[in-house]
């Protein structure tokens, strides 16, 4: 496996199947990369699956973690090359932003619905999705993948790339893998490491939340038995809601393709997970 630290040396991954991280690795990503490897040797000519590790400041707030989001870079580089990638790309923040983190959003690149619409994510953090949409979109560029690997743990960030790369026509395929979780069923977050063990036990809430919409008879009961089991595991909620799992909209009733997602506070760390109910 090969460590890239500019775009001039990506020219021979050109085409291959790109997992865009963060790095601070967890069995989740891992669960990406190795998809990625599924997909890139179904080609007949075993395409390179190229591994980007960049901790993106336009995606963060003023006052959020990004300087004290863990970095971990040896030990991601040893976890890529054991699950099958075969380039790391770590970028300096200048060649993935010429002209600053800060610089306007080339305007050719679309903020889709999904990202604007639905009051979940961009309500409390209205400049995630538009940081998240720019690296993508510049990664793209950089690494000229040929298809994408990304996790449903982020789900509303999942439908943004999908459809931010379907409506600009971007030549990428975009794969996506479930969710991966401790065997308790907390799903596994790089922030996690940020919970003390009391916290730990109450993040446990979410996905027992998550679990309870399943069994509900509508929207209106997931919803209201979501809320309780959360504020039981003392998670200040941030929503609690069944959606379109397309568009991500209020809907009336839980027809197939319903998706339940929660975010909210454990201490000081925000948490957000989801399923299909
Ligand atoms: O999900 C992440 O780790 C990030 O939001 C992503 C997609 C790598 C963009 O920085």
């Amino acid at each position: 496996m090969q460590i890239v630290w500019s775009a001039v040396d990506l020219e021979p991954a050109y085409g291959g199947v790109c997992v865009p991280t963060m790095g601070a690795l967890h069995e989740g990503h891992l669960s990406l990369v190795r998809r990625a490897r599924e997909e890139a040797d179904l080609h007949a000519h075993r395409l390179p699956v190229v591994v980007t590790i960049f901790v993106n400041p336009a995606q963060f707030a003023p006052g959020e973690d990004f300087a004290r989001y863990p970095r971990t870079f040896e030990a991601d580089c040893e976890k890529c090359e054991q699950s099958g990638a075969d380039v790391v790309f770590a970028p300096a923040v200048g060649e993935v932003y010429p002209e600053g983190p800060g610089a306007p959003i080339d305007p050719r690149i679309i903020i889709p619905a999904v990202a604007r619409e639905p009051g979940l994510e961009e309500k409390s953090r209205p400049q995630f999705f538009i940081g998240v949409c720019r690296v993508v979109h510049r990664l793209f560029e950089l690494v000229r993948p040929s298809a994408a690997v990304f996790g449903e743990k982020d789900y509303q960030q999942l439908l943004t790339i999908r459809a931010m790369a379907s409506e600009m026509a971007l030549p990428v395929t975009i794969h996506s893998e479930p969710t991966a979780r401790d065997e308790d069923g907390l799903a596994l977050s790089s922030r996690n490491v940020y919970l003390a063990p009391p916290q730990r036990k109450r993040a446990l809430g979410l996905s027992k939340a998550l679990r309870a919409a399943r069994g509900a008879a509508s929207v209106a009961e997931a919803e209201s038995a979501m809320r309780s089991i959360l504020l039981a595991n003392q998670v200040e909620i941030d929503y609690a809601v069944v959606r379109d799992a397309h568009t991500l909209m209020p809907i009336e009733n839980l027809a197939f393709g319903a998706r339940a997602l929660v975010a909210g506070r454990v201490g000081a760390v925000r948490l957000i997970d989801n399923m299909a109910v």
